[in-house]
């Protein structure tokens, strides 16, 4: 029987190059995203809101029998007007809300709708795309308060949901990935000065991502990985 994977965020840069590199490594593909798409197995919605949760879980509930794992690009840095915060003045409320909503809120209602599909038989590969910023160790230039801020609460919150998925499915794993800079709707207001060499095709970046999903296992759950395969301190 054909494995399925559902990648979450599908209609963004790297969720999109994923999910078409997911298709040619022949999984059959899940998606859900803000984005309309007729697509029979795409799910339209606003994931961030807590009525979603119960949504996705019926959806999932007639879908999940062959469901290998989930691939989580949701993330989100700046708007047309507003970008990330240079300093402690540039610090509000309403930015660290909007980003924690995103960044970490969406991952979660996802999680939740999943919960019950993860029994003790359960072998699920859970990967969120997080950020090497978000690590608080690697943390040496500063700025960008609310998306580095929510990346360590996503990191956090992978952390917890390994041990938990863990101790009832042993065979389960759930990590978070720094997918590398790779030019995207996200990243394309920082990069002008970035090293060519260290800017990474979406395509490029979705094949290190497919193979880190691939390589997933129980004794590696619980880390945040970089692109590389190797490990990110938390
Ligand atoms: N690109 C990079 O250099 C880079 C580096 C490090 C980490 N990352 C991480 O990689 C992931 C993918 O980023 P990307 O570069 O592909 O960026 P992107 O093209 O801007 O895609 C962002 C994704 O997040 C979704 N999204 C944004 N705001 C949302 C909201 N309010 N509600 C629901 N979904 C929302 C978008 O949905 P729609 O498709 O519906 O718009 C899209 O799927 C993010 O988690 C990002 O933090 C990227």
């Amino acid at each position: 029987m054909q494995k399925s994977v559902l990648v979450v965020g599908s209609h963004g840069t790297i969720g999109n190059a994923v999910t078409k590199q997911l298709k040619i490594a022949g999984y059959e593909i899940l998606t859900i995203s803000r984005s309309q798409d007729s697509s029979l197995n795409h799910l339209n919605i606003a994931m961030t809101e807590p009525e979603s949760v119960e949504v996705m879980e019926q959806w999932l509930a007639e879908r999940a029998e062959n469901l290998a794992g989930v691939i989580h690009c949701v993330g989100f840095l700046h708007d047309e007007v507003r970008g990330p915060e240079k300093n402690l003045k540039q610090l509000s409320a309403d930015w660290l809300n909007l980003s924690m909503h995103v960044n970490v809120i969406s991952h979660i209602h996802v999680a939740q709708a999943l919960n019950s599909l993860v029994t003790q038989q359960s072998n699920l590969r859970w990967l969120s795309l997080s950020a090497k910023v978000g690590s608080i160790e690697d943390n040496g230039l500063g700025g960008w308060y609310s998306y580095r801020m929510s990346k360590a609460a996503l990191n956090m919150f992978i952390k917890n949901l390994s041990i938990e998925w863990g101790r009832r499915a042993a065979s389960s794993s759930v990590i978070a990935m720094h997918p590398g800079t790779t030019p995207s709707g996200l990243s394309d207001p920082f990069i002008q000065n970035w090293p060519k060499d260290k800017l990474y095709s979406p395509d490029l970046t979705a094949e290190r991502i497919v193979s880190v999903f691939e390589g997933m296992s129980p004794e590696g759950t619980g880390k945040l990985y970089h692109h590389d395969g190797s490990v990110i301190p938390w």
